[in-house]
């Protein structure tokens, strides 16, 4: 079974510069879930049908697919036959690029039925409580399919049908291929249906078989931003639920957006307004929020992390973290340090128990153990040019306000006073201070 992914139109209702596909639900665009799903179905080669900004689609999709080209967009019929030439396989899947929860066990299921039947076509369809905007399914009186029907095509009547075409299909490749030319673009749209190989197929004494999902939610189209947004809902919900029932706290799931791969481990506690994000991994007893966004980082257990910014970074156990610290990639804090608000804190470690509590920079720099960084400290890695290292060795302590100029070292235990500019190492145990003597000019101001 090999798969197709219609994915070559614009999506004119989304109002975007940006090909519909590949807007995201939940931090994943809609296409490469779909292509997630197949690949769940165990389907190997896809091919997807690519058109308007085809470019920036198969930037989504990279090497994983091949792309088949549809210079104009003429209705999926016609994206169908753009893609036929790719396909080997005695049958093959059709997605729509647009219906982004789609399960692979549903593809699976559509499978099992297709070629247990030994059907020409098996249409997955689906009950919808406001079937606007889809195709209908109309069947006949013993209940057998004879077509599907467009909105914009049907009758009165036929827009009462609460059965509709999901769009997602399993076809006999050799069938498929020889009723695609006889399409005929006299509809509405002036385009090429694929639905209209339904009664093509019917008419030629093909078995054509149906099958039903349950979800409505799985098959649901994104055609505008605002079926995007309640689709992003959905995920969003499920996930929080899927957290309380492993054991999570979260105060309120309503305000929180924690990304589908995303794990937390249990008496967690989620604080609202709240984003996890990629591959985050947080551990057990953690304290996360309120307004936090944490993406693709490693969180150990009991760390503490809120009102801050955490991305692509590895956080120990224990750790407390703000208010408003800004941890950026390749940050790298073990386990009992503390950073404390206004921190921002980027390619650096940060050994176990040392801490920069309060209104600090630190880029590009190694801190030991128990190292205590001032107030105000500010590592100068940037000359304008390159990026130099700061290392501070363990047990530390570096005054407020100290500017430390790059590259340079601070030996162990060594001592700096508060507002110093360091251009010089400084070894072992030893102070260091370099910044103007205060002098007193007695009656001044008289
Ligand atoms: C289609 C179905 C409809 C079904 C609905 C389910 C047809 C004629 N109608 O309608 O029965 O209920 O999906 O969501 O098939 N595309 C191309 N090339 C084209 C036209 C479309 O690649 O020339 C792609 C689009 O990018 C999109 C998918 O095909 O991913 C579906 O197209 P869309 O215009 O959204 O079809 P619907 O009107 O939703
Ligand atoms: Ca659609």
């Amino acid at each position: 079974m090999e798969g197709i992914i219609l994915a070559a139109g614009k999506g004119t209702r989304m109002k975007s510069e940006l090909p519909k596909v590949i807007h995201e639900v939940a931090g994943v665009p809609m296409v490469l879930r779909v292509y997630n799903a197949l690949v769940a179905a165990g389907v190997e080669k896809v091919v997807a049908v690519v058109g308007y900004q085809k470019e920036k689609v198969a930037e989504v999709l990279g090497e994983r697919v091949n792309f088949a080209v549809q210079e104009e967009q003429l209705g999926t019929g016609h994206a169908a036959q753009v893609a036929m030439p790719f396909v080997r396989d005695a049958n093959v899947i059709i997605v729509s690029g647009d219906t982004p929860l789609l399960k692979g066990s549903t593809l699976e299921a559509l499978c099992m039925r297709h070629l247990e039947t030994n059907a020409a076509a098996t249409i997955l369809t689906c009950f919808l409580s406001n079937p606007y905007g889809y195709g209908r399914i109309v069947r006949d009186g013993y209940g057998q399919i004879i077509k599907i029907v467009e909105e914009k095509d049907a009758t009165l009547e036929e827009k009462q049908i609460a059965e509709v075409n999901t769009g997602i299909y399993c076809f006999n490749t050799e069938e498929l291929k020889e009723i695609l030319p006889l399409l005929k673009a006299e509809n509405a749209q002036k385009e090429y249906y694929l639905t209209d190989a339904i009664p093509l197929l019917l008419s030629r004494g093909k078995r054509v078989e149906t099958i039903t999902v349950q979800d409505e939610m799985e098959v649901m189209g994104v055609n505008d931003r605002l079926q995007l947004y309640k689709l992003t809902k959905e995920v969003y919900r499920k996930k929080a639920e899927t957290l309380m029932q492993e054991g999570v706290t979260i105060i309120d799931p309503e305000t929180v957006y924690i990304g589908e791969e995303v794990v937390v481990g249990r008496d967690t506690v989620i604080y609202p307004n709240t984003f996890l994000e990629g591959a985050t991994v947080i551990g057990s007893g953690c304290v996360v929020g309120p307004n936090t966004r944490i993406k693709d980082s490693v969180i150990g257990n009991n760390s503490k992390i809120t009102y801050s910014v955490v991305l692509e970074a590895r956080i120990g156990d224990f750790v407390n973290i703000g208010p408003f610290a800004y941890i950026r990639p390749g940050a790298e804090i073990a386990s009992e340090v503390k950073i404390g608000d206004f921190v921002e804190i980027k390619k650096s470690f940060i050994g176990e128990g040392s801490k920069v509590p309060h209104l600090s920079y630190i880029g590009d720099a190694i801190i030991g153990k128990g190292v205590n960084v001032g107030a105000g400290t500010i590592t100068c890695n940037y000359d304008g040019q390159a990026k130099y290292e700061t290392v501070i060795e363990d047990g530390a302590f570096i005054g407020s306000n100290t500017n430390l100029v790059a590259p340079i070292k601070v030996g162990k235990k060594a001592v700096v006073g508060a507002g110093s500019t360091l251009t010089e190492d400084v070894p072992e145990k030893a102070l260091a201070i370099a910044r103007a003597r205060q002098h007193i000019k007695e009656d001044y101001v008289k």
